[in-house]
């Protein structure tokens, strides 16, 4: 099946419902009529163009997060609230590089490559290798490698910022980990049960040049104000994962 091409523009109705235009080259047609396509390939973000029936549509360029938020998935993806404690615990910036692992579809390695210097995910499966590589080129992320191999057999790297470790068994790769990582470095492991991070912590805590941070959980709870309905949503997402922090303190 072929795949598809990047977003271009955004085109998004007063009700909110949002347009895709990955072809300025045709005609784009919604449930609102169809926008031709000379006016399409002259459209700026903050125009606002109207459908053959006269419906405004407004446009806006494409955003990370407007693409991101079409990625192909394969196996699950790490929710955006646990992205966000995995940068703001360790600090990754402009100038970190990054080794993640397992790929999956690529989210943390999305996410990662758009603040980082450099990320290089591993990933054991074909399958999932091929849906990351081509959400990565979807999104244009030229500062992220994709290596189609297990983390448990070694990583290539050295002198890395940060190793992300989300595997069944993040255990088997706390020693790669270490010897990947600079002094001061840390390796975060996210797993969704505890005796998971039971045995990632006892395999840590064997390596002298590491030290336990600490695990935590991130809850998210989303509220809807609608009049004077002001409240919690009743369907919340769940339990997503533990996420544990060690930093390697010594060589
Ligand atoms: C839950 S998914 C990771 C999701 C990813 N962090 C994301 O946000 O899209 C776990 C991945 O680890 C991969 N995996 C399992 N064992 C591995 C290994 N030894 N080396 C590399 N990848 C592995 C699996 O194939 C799977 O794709």
């Amino acid at each position: 099946m072929a795949t598809p091409a990047a977003i271009k523009k955004i085109l998004v109705a007063e009700d909110g419902k949002k347009f895709y235009v990955r072809n300025i080259a045709e005609d784009f047609h919604t449930q609102f009529g169809f926008i031709g396509r000379d006016k399409l390939a002259k459209a700026k973000g903050g125009d606002a163009v109207k459908t053959n029936t006269g419906k405004e549509l407004f446009v806006y360029e494409p955003s990370f997060i407007d693409s991101y938020g079409r990625i192909k998935r394969a196996p699950q993806i790490i929710p955006r609230k646990d992205v966000a404690a995995i940068v703001a615990e360790t600090g990754i910036g402009k100038d970190s590089v990054i080794v993640d692992a397992g790929t999956g579809s690529g989210a943390l390695a999305l996410f990662l490559g758009n603040i980082a210097k450099k990320v290089v995910t591993y990933e054991i499966r074909d399958d999932f290798a091929k849906v990351a590589e081509e959400n990565i080129r979807q999104l244009g992320m030229r500062n992220i490698t994709l290596k189609n191999k297990s983390v448990y057999d070694g990583i290539d790297e050295r002198d890395v910022d940060v190793v992300t470790l989300d595997l069944p068994e993040p255990w088997k790769a706390v020693e790669h980990a270490a010897k990947a990582l600079k002094t001061g470095g840390f390796i975060v492991s996210y797993s969704p049960t505890t005796p998971q991070v039971s045995d990632f912590i006892a395999a840590a805590a064997k390596n002298k040049s590491l030290m336990l941070i600490k695990t935590i959980e991130i809850i998210e709870r989303e509220w809807e104000f609608s009049d004077r309905v002001v409240r919690p949503l009743s369907q919340q997402i769940g339990h997503s994962g533990f996420l544990t922090f060690v930093r390697k303190i010594s060589k």
